[in-house]
């Protein structure tokens, strides 16, 4: 089955790697997406399927055929970081990184539907996304820099 992961087309297998987590870590060999709960409750293993943002672990791959799919891989261009990873590291947002790329997605997609969030509203589109270094006030500022900047992914 093909989808396409950060622009490039790639063959995956739903009935060796159920789950896109799966497929994404461990044929495809892109490590970024994290396996913590396996449940749907922490967004370590969060990527974008065709724009959304879901939870790789609960997302069976049988239903992402033609699918676009971004992984923390995708966002720089080259060795250019892309500026949330640039402000993650300028505001020392992550401390084991367990969580960050999935965090990074997540303000992704937050900047582009919104541009100019609130703290609140950064709050809100972050909650799904748990932290376990509590890097949670670091993360927060981070977004607002690159909010702030007008540097809208
Ligand atoms: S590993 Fe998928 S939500 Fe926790
Ligand atoms: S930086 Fe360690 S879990 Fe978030």
């Amino acid at each position: 089955m093909e989808l396409t992961v950060n622009g490039s087309p790639r063959e995956v297998d739903p009935a060796r790697f159920p789950t896109l987590l799966a497929a994404l870590r461990d044929q495809l060999g892109l490590t970024g997406p994290k396996l913590s709960c396996d449940h749907g409750e922490c967004g370590a293993c969060t990527v974008r399927l065709d724009g959304d943002l879901v939870y790789a672990c609960l997302t069976l791959t049988a239903t992402c055929g033609g699918a676009e799919v971004r992984t923390v891989e995708g966002l720089a261009e080259g060795s250019a970081l892309h500026p949330l990873q640039q402000a993650f590291i300028t505001h020392d947002a992550a401390q084991c990184g367990f969580c960050t790329p999935g965090q990074l997605l997540a303000a992704e997609a937050l900047l582009e539907r919104n541009a100019h969030p609130t703290d609140a509203e950064i709050r809100t589109a972050m909650s799904g996304n748990l932290c376990r270094c509590g890097t949670y006030p670091k993360i927060i500022t981070a977004i607002r820099a690159v909010a702030d900047a007008g540097k809208t992914p």
